[in-house]
C-alpha cells in the first residue's frame, strides 16, 4: 500500500494503471473510519483491480460555525485499516494542494444542493461536489463508492456525474448500522453515553414509520414520525422529509420508491439518517 500526498503523482499512477488495462475504484472519505467506510472499501477491493481511498477533511464543505477543526483525524488507525483491507493507494493531500488560495472553480448541482441538508448547510454540497470532481479527475476512477447513509450526497454526486459526463460509475452502498440500529457515523464519537442512547430513537422511529408507508397517507406517516422525534429529550429536528428515491423531489401518493430522510440534533451533534420506503 502506498500513501500519496501529491495530486499530480497520483494522477500519473492512475493513468499508468488505466494504460495497463486495470480498472480503478475510488472510495472518497474524510477518514475516522468505521465499518460503514470499511464496507465501501471491501466492495471496491472485490470489484476493482486497483483501490484508491482518499482521506481528506474537506474544508470547503464545512460552514464557518461547523466542526471542521474538531472533526476526528485518527490517521494512524485509518492507515492500518486501509492496509488490512488491501487498499492499493491512500490519497492524503494537504489543504493547500487541493484548495490553494488561488482556487476559483466550484461545482454546483442546482436545486438538489439547496433542499434538505442544503437548506441548513448552504455551502455544503457545493464543497462536496467540487472536491469529488477533483478526486474523480485525479484518480481517473472507473467506479466510485458512496454510502446511502448520505442519501442526498449520493443523489447529488449521481446527478453531477451525469451532467458533467464523468466516466466514473457511481456505486451506491447500503447503510451500515450498529446492532442497536444507530447508523454508523464518524460524528457518533461526539456523543456522550446518554446522548448515544437518545440517538438510538432516530433509527427506531424511522423503521417503525417505514412499515406504515404502504397503508397510511404520507402526511400521517410524516406527522407520526415528527411527533415521536420531537419527544426525544435534548433533540432538535432540522428536517424530516419524505422524498422520491429517484430524484429527491417531494413524494406524493403515486411515489412507489420513497426515502424518509431526517437530520436531528442530539445535544450539539447533528445526526442524519434515512430509510427506504416502498409501496
Ligand atoms: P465521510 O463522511 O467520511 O463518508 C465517506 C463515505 O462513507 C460516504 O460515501 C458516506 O456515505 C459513507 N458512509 C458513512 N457512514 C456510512 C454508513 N453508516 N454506512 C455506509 N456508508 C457510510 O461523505 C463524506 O465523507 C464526504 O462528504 C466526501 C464524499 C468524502 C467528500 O468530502
Amino acid at each position: 500500500m502506498k500513501v500519496i500526498r501529491d495530486a499530480l503523482q497520483l494522477q500519473k499512477i492512475a493513468f499508468k494503471h488505466l494504460k495497463e488495462g486495470d480498472e480503478i475504484g475510488l472510495v472518497p472519505t474524510m477518514g475516522a473510519f468505521h465499518n460503514g467506510h470499511v464496507s465501501l472499501i471491501e466492495k471496491s477491493v472485490k470489484n476493482d483491480d486497483i483501490t484508491i481511498v482518499s482521506i481528506f477533511v474537506n474544508p470547503i464543505q464545512f460552514g464557518p460555525d461547523e466542526d471542521y477543526l474538531k472533526y476526528p483525524r485518527p490517521v494512524k488507525k485509518d492507515l492500518e485499516i486501509c492496509k488490512k483491507n488491501h487498499v492499493d493507494y491512500v490519497f492524503m493531500p494537504s489543504v493547500n494542494d487541493m484548495f490553494p488560495k488561488a482556487h476559483k472553480t466550484f461545482v454546483e448541482v442546482k436545486t438538489l444542493q439547496d433542499i434538505m441538508c442544503g437548506a441548513f448547510r448552504p455551502i455544503h454540497f457545493r464543497g462536496v461536489a467540487t472536491v469529488v470532481s477533483k478526486l474523480f479527475n485525479i484518480s481517473c476512477a472507473d467506479r466510485a463508492y458512496f454510502g446511502m447513509k448520505d442519501f442526498q450526497q449520493l443523489k447529488i454526486i449521481e446527478k453531477m456525474t451525469k451532467d458533467l459526463n464523468f466516466r466514473t460509475k457511481i456505486v451506491p452502498c447500503p447503510i451500515v448500522r450498529e446492532k442497536s440500529g444507530l447508523a454508523l457515523s464518524s460524528r457518533n464519537s461526539y456523543l456522550s453515553d446518554e446522548e448515544k442512547s437518545l440517538s438510538l430513537n432516530i433509527s427506531k422511529i424511522l423503521k417503525e414509520v417505514a412499515k406504515e408507508f404502504k397503508n397510511k397517507s404520507l402526511t400521517a406517516v410524516k406527522k407520526k414520525a415528527v411527533n415521536k422525534l420531537k419527544k426525544i429529550p435534548n433533540s432538535k429536528i432540522d428536517y424530516a422529509e419524505i422524498v422520491s428515491a429517484k430524484d429527491l423531489s417531494p413524494a406524493d401518493k403515486n411515489t412507489k420508491k420513497a426515502v424518509f430522510a431526517v437530520a436531528v440534533w442530539i445535544g450539539k451533534t447533528r445526526l442524519i439518517d434515512n430509510t427506504k420506503m416502498t409501496k
